[in-house]
């Protein structure tokens, strides 16, 4: 079975009481439910593993387990602030061989200069900024179209 994988880092937990303007009032054990329902639904055949995480070597961990499993679709990586901060997490995409797909809630371009940066983007198929949960499934949808049918 193909599994996809999904990287929730530093403060995604928040989502749902953190800057609800930012990022929508939807937390992400409510996002996550109406995801595995659209997988279930749309592509049954494929399972979806995620980490939600504050822990930065975790993050890095996850990385390597979904690029050394030969059923991985690829990662749909949040990193949230490491977006923008971190060569520890940029690294570990550098390194992973299976293929990655940036998504943030927010519109990150629309924002402050600070978070115009993504050191994980060049390292990735594509970015999906601004869409909120809808970027997740859009994402999810990417990774899939690369498989062999
Ligand atoms: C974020 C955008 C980042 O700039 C920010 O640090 C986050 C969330 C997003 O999903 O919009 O924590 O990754």
């Amino acid at each position: 079975m193909q599994t996809i994988y999904l990287l929730q880092g530093i403060n995604l937990i928040r989502v749902g009481k953190r800057e609800p303007v930012v990022y929508g009032g939807t937390d992400w054990s409510t996002a996550h439910n109406e995801l595995l329902a659209w997988l279930n639904l749309y592509w049954p055949g494929v399972q979806l593993e995620t980490c939600t995480t504050v822990h930065e070597s975790e993050a890095v961990a996850f990385l390597y387990r979904a690029s050394d499993d030969p059923q991985s679709a690829g990662v749909v990586l949040n990193p949230g602030a490491w977006t923008h901060t971190s060569l520890a997490v940029r690294d570990a995409a550098a390194g992973v061989s299976t293929p990655l797909m940036e998504v943030h809630l927010s519109h990150t371009y629309a924002r402050e200069a600070f978070r115009k940066t993504s050191l994980v983007a060049p390292l990735c198929m594509g970015t999906i900024s601004g869409l909120g949960w809808l970027g997740y499934r859009l994402a999810i949808q990417a990774l899939l179209a690369q498989q062999p049918a």
